[in-house]
C-alpha cells in the first residue's frame, strides 16, 4: 500500500510545482505590480492625511511582496525545468521585466507627489528594497531549476529588472539629502 502511495504523492508534487506553476506565479506578480501602479498613479498630488493616502500604497506593496515570496516557494518546490518550460518562463520573464520597468518609472516619476508627505518616500524606499531583495531570491530560485547551459541567459533576462530596481532605489535614496537642501 505504501509503495503505491509514494509515487502518487510525487506525481502530485510535480503537477503542483513546475514551469506552468512558475509562469502562473509570475502572472500573479505582474497583476500585483499593475495594481500597485494604479495606486501610485491615483495618489493625490495634494495629499492631506498621511495614513489615509499611504494605506493603499502599503497594502498593494505588501500584496506584491507576498506574491513574490510565494513565487519563490513555488520555484523552490519545482522540479528542474524542461526546455519548453524554460522557454515559457523566459517569455514570462520578458513580459514581467517590461511591466516592472514601466511601474518603477511611474514610481520614480511620482516621487515629487510622495515627497510632499514626510513619511511616504522613506516608506517607498524600504518597500523597493524589500521587493528587490525578494525578486533577487525569486530569480535565483528559478535559475537554479534551469539547465546549466541556459543559466547565463536566464540571468541576463533578469538583469533589467535588477537594474530598474537599483535605479529607482538610487532615486529614493536622494530623499534625505534633497529634503535637507530645500530648507
Ligand atoms: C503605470 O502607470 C503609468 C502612469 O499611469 C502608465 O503610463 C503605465 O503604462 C503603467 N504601467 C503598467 C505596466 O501598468
Ligand atoms: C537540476 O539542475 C541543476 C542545475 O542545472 C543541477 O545542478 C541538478 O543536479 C539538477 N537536479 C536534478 C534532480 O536533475
Amino acid at each position: 500500500m505504501h509503495v503505491s502511495f509514494i509515487p502518487l504523492s510525487l506525481l502530485a508534487a510535480r503537477a503542483l510545482a513546475d514551469g506552468a506553476a512558475i509562469v502562473a506565479a509570475m502572472t500573479t506578480i505582474s497583476e500585483a505590480t499593475v495594481a500597485l501602479n494604479s495606486t501610485v498613479t491615483s495618489f493625490p498630488s495634494n495629499p492631506l492625511l498621511d495614513l489615509l493616502d499611504v494605506g493603499p500604497l502599503l497594502t498593494d506593496s505588501l500584496t506584491l511582496l507576498n506574491d513574490i515570496n510565494s513565487a519563490t516557494a513555488t520555484a523552490q518546490k519545482s522540479a528542474n525545468l524542461t526546455i519548453s518550460e524554460v522557454v515559457a518562463v523566459a517569455e514570462a520573464t520578458l513580459s514581467l521585466a517590461s511591466t516592472v520597468e514601466s511601474v518603477l518609472t511611474n514610481i520614480v516619476n511620482s516621487k515629487p507627489k510622495f515627497d510632499k508627505l514626510v513619511v511616504v518616500s522613506p516608506v517607498i524606499l524600504l518597500n523597493l528594497k524589500s521587493e528587490k531583495s525578494a525578486t533577487d531570491k525569486f530569480g535565483a530560485a528559478v535559475v537554479a531549476k534551469v539547465p546549466t547551459a541556459f543559466q547565463t541567459t536566464a540571468q541576463n533576462l533578469l538583469a533589467p529588472i535588477d537594474a530598474a530596481f537599483n535605479s529607482a532605489i538610487a532615486t529614493y535614496e536622494q530623499f534625505a539629502i534633497r529634503g535637507r537642501a530645500r530648507r
